[in-house]
């Protein structure tokens, strides 16, 4: 008797934490100023699941991991900064990070960084690198 995969295997997709450069992400006005918005991208048979941070014309990715137990950082849609929006915060365990170098400043893993996912704006667009 042969086993087939039931639902849940079918739901089971493989994660990757890094991309390719040059990938078109959109335009910068997609993510509102001073907030943050999720990407999910699939890469052949895998996904990334990544963020970036906006301030003014700057932007700051990283992976979707926190490096405390690996967890995605967000339980709500694209809520990935504190309430001031000043810091990046794990909604887990409460780890905050700061949004420039993605370093733990707060929480269970004082120390530890976030996956950088390169990314640069370029003629409104935001593009990975
Ligand atoms: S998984 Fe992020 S603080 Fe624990």
């Amino acid at each position: 008797m042969s086993q087939e995969p039931g639902p849940e295997a079918a739901a089971v997709v493989g994660r990757v934490w890094e991309t390719r450069a040059g990938i078109n992400l959109g335009p910068l006005d997609l993510i509102p100023d001073g907030g943050a918005r999720n990407y999910v991208l699939q890469i052949g048979d895998k996904r990334f699941h990544g963020f970036v941070v906006r301030r003014g014309e700057a932007v700051f990715g990283y992976a979707d991991r926190c490096p405390h137990q690996g967890l995605p950082l967000a339980q709500r849609l694209d809520q990935y900064l504190t309430p001031d929006g000043g810091l990046i915060a794990c909604s887990w365990h409460g780890a905050v990070f700061s949004v420039e170098q993605g370093v733990c400043v707060g929480g269970p893993c004082v120390g530890a960084r976030l996956t950088p996912w390169p990314v640069v704006v370029r003629d409104g667009r935001v593009f990975t690198v």
